[in-house]
């Protein structure tokens, strides 16, 4: 089979590198892939939402089956582009993956169908958002409606922060149109799990379970970022707790947009807050988690075609999804001064290290060749995952890894898993 996969960061590398495995694909394109992905993949210099340009490529090559990864093309329709051209592609149409591309319409959903989620209320009007806040409790949670790259939401202490957070949401657009509309939303605390799970649109299969580190800094400081690392599984998400996932979330969640006339395929990713009140749903997306995928993947057993082609033909109950009894932790590296402004450019040492190390795996998010060089190309350069026989052990492999990769500015937290002391 030939395959296309759309996208370019950690998580598309760890795709690919599970599709690398698989006896059916004799090869693998990557748009626009970077350098680590070129590995494994002919890349070809094309954007993800660039889909004229992808439909022909993906015509011209015969390609059997197309991934969308990233969350701006699916919410744009890249999926129902490359159908209506008839080519089979992995991930959500459109009308299914607005349940990332819109907060306001998977609260909705949650309400009507009686999904475990924070109270709230959406709001058009900046005026009547502050009348709201005035008489709620604080802390209290804002949230831009669209996609904004995971850093739409505010948490606010007091009245005067969330007055502020309305104006930077809904008036002086931070965050552009996904502002147009704001969630309310309640405050809660607990422990934050990452459960992607595969679906063929009736069938829900939930992976094994991820935490990821979102804030920049150690301890949980400093501001949200696209991810600085994960480990899995969660030590926090019991059996028991699965058993009530399935039951009250996920079963739910897919029938909910199954009777909504939005037939969900693809990667149903929730991202659930255990809180002393139960388990409830903090946001949903409609694709693999990045940083989550660098450590999901790796513990997965089964061919990964198998299960994408499961899914999009309504076959996923055949499949017996299985993951390996270990643990594994990814460590990102990052160029400092992210996610605010940093140098790119810099060459990096030391990648030749992972190669044949079993156990080991170093994902590039952010890196491209100059000349024969690999340079740094982003914030989040590279994503440093090992396994092992527990997570104890995992994330003592994967910090040793860090250390064989060298460039300057290089900048990581050094607490990822630090959770697990916990237990
Ligand atoms: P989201 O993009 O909706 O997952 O929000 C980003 C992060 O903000 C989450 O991972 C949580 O850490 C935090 N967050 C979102 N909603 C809430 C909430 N209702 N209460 C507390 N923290 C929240
Ligand atoms: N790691 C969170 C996300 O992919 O949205």
């Amino acid at each position: 089979m030939k395959i296309l996969v759309v996208g370019g960061g950690g998580r598309e590398h760890a795709i690919i590198t599970s599709i690398s495995k698989s006896s059916k694909v004799s090869k693998i394109y990557c748009a626009p892939g970077n350098a680590g992905i070129a590995d494994l993949a002919e890349c070809v210099d094309i954007g993800v939402m660039e889909f004229d340009k992808l439909v022909a490529f993906a015509k011209e090559k015969e390609i059997d089956l197309v991934v969308v990864a990233p969350d701006d093309p699916l919410v744009a329709g890249a999926v129902d582009a490359f159908n209506e051209a008839g080519i089979r592609a992995f991930g959500p149409k459109a009308n299914a993956a607005i349940i990332e591309g819109s907060k306001a319409f998977s609260k909705d959903l949650m309400k009507k169908y009686g999904i475990p989620t924070a109270a709230y209320e959406n709001f058009t009007d900046p005026d009547e958002a502050i009348k709201y806040l005035e008489t709620a409790d604080m802390p209290i949670v804002l949230k831009a409606d669209g996609l904004a790259l995971g850093k739409g939401v505010l948490i606010c202490n007091t009245l005067e922060e969330a007055k502020a957070g309305v104006k930077e949401i809904m008036l002086d657009k931070h965050f552009g149109n996904a502002g147009n509309t704001m969630v309310i939303e309640e405050f809660m605390t607990g422990r934050e799990v990452s459960v992607l799970c595969f679906c063929d649109g009736k069938t829900i299969k939930p992976m094994t379970s991820a935490q990821d580190h979102k804030r920049a800094g150690d301890g949980d400081t400093g501001l949200n970022t696209g991810g600085m690392g994960t480990f899995s599984p969660s030590p926090f998400y019991t059996k028991e707790i699965d058993e009530y996932c399935m039951e009250h979330i996920y079963k739910p969640t897919i029938a909910a947009m199954s009777a909504e006339g939005r037939e969900f395929k693809g990667v149903l990713f929730c991202g659930l807050m255990i809180t002393p009140k139960g388990v409830k749903v903090l946001e949903y997306n409609a694709r693999f988690g990045d940083p989550e995928a660098q450590v999901v993947l790796p513990r997965m057993k089964n061919d990964i075609i198998d299960v994408f082609e499961a899914c999009i033909d309504g076959t996923l109950d055949k499949i017996d999804l299985q993951f390996e009894d270990n643990a594994a932790v990814c460590v990102v590296l990052a160029s400092d001064g992210y996610p605010v402004s940093y140098k790119k450019g810099l060459p990096i040492s030391g990648l030749e290290t992972f190669k044949d190390k079993d156990g080991y795996y170093v994902f590039h998010a952010g890196t491209k060749f100059d000349g024969d060089k690999i340079v740094t190309n982003g914030g989040r350069v590279l994503g440093v995952t090992a396994t092992g026989k527990d997570l104890f052990e995992a994330r003592k492999n994967a910090y040793a890894a860090t250390e064989w990769i060298s460039f300057d500015n290089k900048y990581m937290r050094h607490d990822i898993g630090k959770a697990i002391d916990e237990q």
